[in-house]
Formats: structure tokens, C-alpha cells, sequence
């Protein structure tokens, strides 16, 4: 483990390993903090995270029956059925296969009629929990985390944005054409993540290591929205080889 800049960043051999450092550092967020609020991410990333944490639930007895979690985003407008959305990902992933209460799960409604109020709601939740005591984050090719795309100001609170065409792009490998990715989603704001007490960004992959080090090194600025982590006390990176390739090219 490197400190670079206050923020802990692991860089392991492979993404079996980045995934199983990952489901080591949640998992004892769990088993130390039995009534944790977890924010957790979706995409491709954090598959393996949450397949050895379903591995550590049935094997090792890890206790999901009173963690909290919330989701960073969903599509709008997409139904929770639909096999795309972040709900049937979730459940697909990690929530059908642990102990944890239903009542326990929040994910931005991608079918909420008024969409401000869900906004408002969603973050009330949160703070109702008590905040986010751990937050899971991917992160996208152009800086995005959560669904937070690059802009001019960094988002507050949790919004309804409009995707960009290169996450549009990136995201529709999961969907059968392109015309299919809905072009908006709802999604936790810049200021709800990092007022989460522990924040862990996983990416794995050569296509992230150029953003992967403009995060850590580059300057701070909503065109770049993942810098802002570099303002947040307790940030950890865990990176698979690719992706930390480029922060030698800064190490001294
Ligand atoms: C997902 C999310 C996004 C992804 C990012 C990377 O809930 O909030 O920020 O983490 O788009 O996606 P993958 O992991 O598919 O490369």
C-alpha cells in the first residue's frame, strides 16, 4: 500500500486480487460495524468485489442483517424489472444471494414520476441513516463518479443528469444496441459522496489508468469530477496493475 498524497492507494496483480482486497476492506466494515450504511457502485468493476463478498457471507457467516445500503444511481427513465437497471444488477450481484432486509435496500426510484421529489427524498434518506459510513465508487473513463459527469460546478445533492455520449457509449455493452441506453439517470450528487466517512474507488483496466492519474494528481475541478477525492480525509484506491500504470509517470 502507497500513501500519495493522504490518500491509500493499493495496487494489486490482478482484478481477482483488486476484487478480493476490496470485499476484505467492506467485508470488515461489516463484521466491525454490523449497522454500517453502505453506498455501493454498479458497472463492470465491482462484479468481483461483490462475488467474494457473497463467498464470505456463505462461508465465513459475514452479516448483512443490518447494514443499510444506497445505491449511487439508476437509469431514467428504466423500470426496476428491466434486466439493465441497477436494481435487477443489485439483486443479480450481491442483495439475492445475502441476508440482507429488503427495507434495508435504497436505490433511486428510475421510474419516479416526480423526479425532484425522489431527489429530495433519496437524500433525506441518507441523512436519516445517519450518513454514508462507507462508499463504494467506480469511476468512468472521462472522471465520473457516481453519474456525475464532468460540468462546470461540482453537483450537490442527488439530481437527475443527462449522460454524456462517452458514458452512453462505454455503458452500452450491457444493453442489445445502443438505442437502448436511456439517456438519463438519477444520481447521488458530488457533495452526497463525499460527505460519505470512508470512501474506496476500485478500477481495474489499461482504459482507466490515464484517468486514474489525473485523479490523484491533477488539478481539483468539476471538469474532472473524481479530483474532488483528493479533498476527502479517508480515501482508498484500489487498483489492478493497468489501471495504476500511469502514476509512475508523476512518482519521483
Ligand atoms: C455505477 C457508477 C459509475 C461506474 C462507472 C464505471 O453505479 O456510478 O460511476 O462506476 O461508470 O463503470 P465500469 O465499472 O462499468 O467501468
Amino acid at each position: 500500500m502507497k500513501n500519495i498524497k493522504g490518500m491509500k492507494v493499493y495496487v494489486e496483480p490482478s482484478y481477482e486480487a483488486m476484487s478480493r482486497v476490496a470485499a476484505q476492506l467492506v467485508g470488515a466494515q461489516v463484521r466491525l460495524y454490523p449497522n454500517s450504511v453502505l453506498g455501493l457502485a454498479t458497472g463492470g468493476t465491482p462484479v468481483g468485489m461483490y462475488k467474494e463478498l457473497v463467498r464470505m457471507y456463505k462461508e465465513e457467516g459475514l452479516d448483512f442483517s443490518q447494514i443499510i445500503t444506497f445505491n449511487l444511481d439508476e437509469y431514467y427513465p428504466l423500470s426496476r424489472e428491466s434486466d439493465q437497471s441497477y436494481y435487477y444488477y443489485m439483486t443479480e450481484n450481491l442483495f439475492g444471494h445475502v441476508n440482507i432486509c429488503k427495507d434495508h435496500i435504497h436505490i433511486p426510484n428510475g421510474e419516479a414520476e416526480d423526479v425532484d421529489l425522489e431527489c429530495r427524498n433519496y437524500e433525506k434518506q441518507i441523512q436519516e441513516a445517519g450518513g454514508i459510513d462507507l462508499q463504494v465508487l467506480g469511476i468512468g473513463n472521462n472522471g465520473h463518479i457516481g453519474f456525475n459527469e464532468p460540468d462546470d460546478a461540482f453537483a450537490k445533492t442527488t439530481h437527475r443528469v443527462d449522460l454524456v455520449e462517452e458514458t452512453i457509449q462505454a455503458n452500452s455493452r450491457f444493453f442489445d444496441s445502443i438505442d437502448q441506453v436511456p439517456k438519463q439517470a438519477l444520481s447521488m450528487g458530488i457533495g452526497s459522496i463525499i460527505q460519505a466517512k470512508k470512501i474506496v474507488l476500485l478500477a481495474n483496466g489499461a482504459h482507466k489508468a490515464k484517468i486514474i492519474a489525473e485523479t490523484i494528481y491533477g488539478d481539483v475541478r468539476p471538469q474532472v469530477p473524481s479530483t474532488i477525492l483528493q479533498f476527502h480525509p479517508d480515501v482508498t484506491f484500489i487498483l489492478d496493475q493497468e489501471a495504476a500504470a500511469e502514476l509512475k509517470k508523476y512518482e519521483k
